[in-house]
């Protein structure tokens, strides 16, 4: 895979097209909250893909769920703003105001395993009521989507017909893909698109979703565990840990000089940008438990630079010039300590 970095995305002065500041998201009761997604600040630039990694458990659906404002009944946002370009905040919106956002302004594609259609009306029929519950042009919009099929390598009248079930997980996410910007959103939000797929199906859909970038560099967040997905795609990377942003960078640095040791194991196993996907190393360990997380730095009890300091003192969020930041009290350390090659 080749490196197709949007040429917006190097333009940091750019109005940020979403702002999140301190996000707090809390599961379980008010008496014993588990915090998912504690004080998590960034912001997405134009036409930029933004990389979030992390292992399994870190947050970060929590925190994806939180900016479609699709929280299960379980979790709630209790801190933080969320803002959008065009919009402002969009925190404190009411469910019906969602109803218009969601879509048109904010799309998701979801794990494939959990897919977004009703399994019981035909994709045309959806495609419609998408229209429709957004007040667009019905004959523009499914014309539109006809092309977005033929650009996923899809039969649009074959797929239109079909019932979610009649298609493969991996065509189905492809569809997912072209619902997610049928309403031509500000901002695109993939959650693990391509997990549950096999390796073939997670190549197409990859390749769909940088297609449509190139056509339409659509601001988009990635989220992931698997750091070799993101990593020929995305202009920035976020790592995220047991619920907290460990670390933003343009993801040359992310590779070449990560800042924070969970960083620097996430991406270890993966000696050239352009080589085969790879497994990632395995980190000794996992991450702690959320209900009862260790103090100071969540990652200390696995980290090999771990000081004192670390053990007890949560280490700030620390962000330079154009927003990229690094949560480690080791971090101007690192490089010399952490180079592997
Ligand atoms: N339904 C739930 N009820 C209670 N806690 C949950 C629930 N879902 C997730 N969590 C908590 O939130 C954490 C983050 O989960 P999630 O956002 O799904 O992580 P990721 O997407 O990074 O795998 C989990 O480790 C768990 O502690
Ligand atoms: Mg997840």
């Amino acid at each position: 895979m080749s490196i197709v970095h949007s040429a917006a995305a190097a333009n940091p002065v750019l109005e940020p097209v979403l702002t999140v500041e301190n996000m707090v998201v809390a599961y379980g009761s008010a008496a014993q909250p588990v915090y998912a997604v504690d004080h998590v600040s960034f912001s997405l630039r134009p036409g930029e893909m933004m990389g979030v990694i992390g292992e399994s458990g870190c947050g970060k659906s929590t925190m994806a769920y939180a900016l479609m404002n699709l929280l299960p009944s379980s979790a709630r946002m209790v801190g933080g703003r969320i803002s959008m370009q065009g919009v402002g905040d969009i925190s404190g919106l009411s469910e019906r105001e969602w109803e218009v956002i969601r879509g048109s302004k904010i799309a998701m594609v979801f794990q494939a395993a959990q897919s977004m259609f009703n399994p019981l009306m035909q994709l045309g029929k959806q495609m419609k009521n998408v229209l429709n519950a957004h007040r667009v042009n019905v004959a523009e919009g499914m014309e539109r989507g006809r092309q977005l099929l033929k650009k996923a390598q899809l039969d649009p009248d074959r797929v239109l017909r079909a019932y979610p079930h009649e298609l493969s997980g991996g065509m189905r996410q492809r569809v997912s893909v072209v619902f997610s910007i049928l309403l031509k959103p500000d901002l695109l939000i993939l959650d693990e698109p391509t997990t549950a797929l096999d390796v073939l199906s997670q190549n197409t859909v990859l390749e769909l979703i940088s297609e449509l970038r190139r056509d339409t560099p659509v601001t988009t967040m990635f989220i992931t565990h698997d750091f070799s997905v993101v990593a020929s795609l995305s202009d920035r990377i976020a790592v995220m840990y047991a619920g907290k942003l460990v670390e933003i960078a343009p993801t040359k640095d992310i590779y070449k000089n990560p800042q924070h040791p969970y960083t620097a194991a996430l991406t270890r196993a993966i000696p050239e940008l352009d080589a085969p996907l790879t497994d990632l190393v395995a980190i000794p360990g996992q991450p702690p438990n959320l209900a009862d997380p260790p103090p100071g730095c969540r990652f200390a009890p696995r980290c090999p630079l771990a000081i004192d300091q670390c053990r007890n003192e949560d280490p700030p969020w620390t962000t330079d010039a154009v927003n990229n930041g690094v949560a480690c009290w080791r971090s101007g350390e690192q490089p010399e300590v952490m180079d592997v090659e």
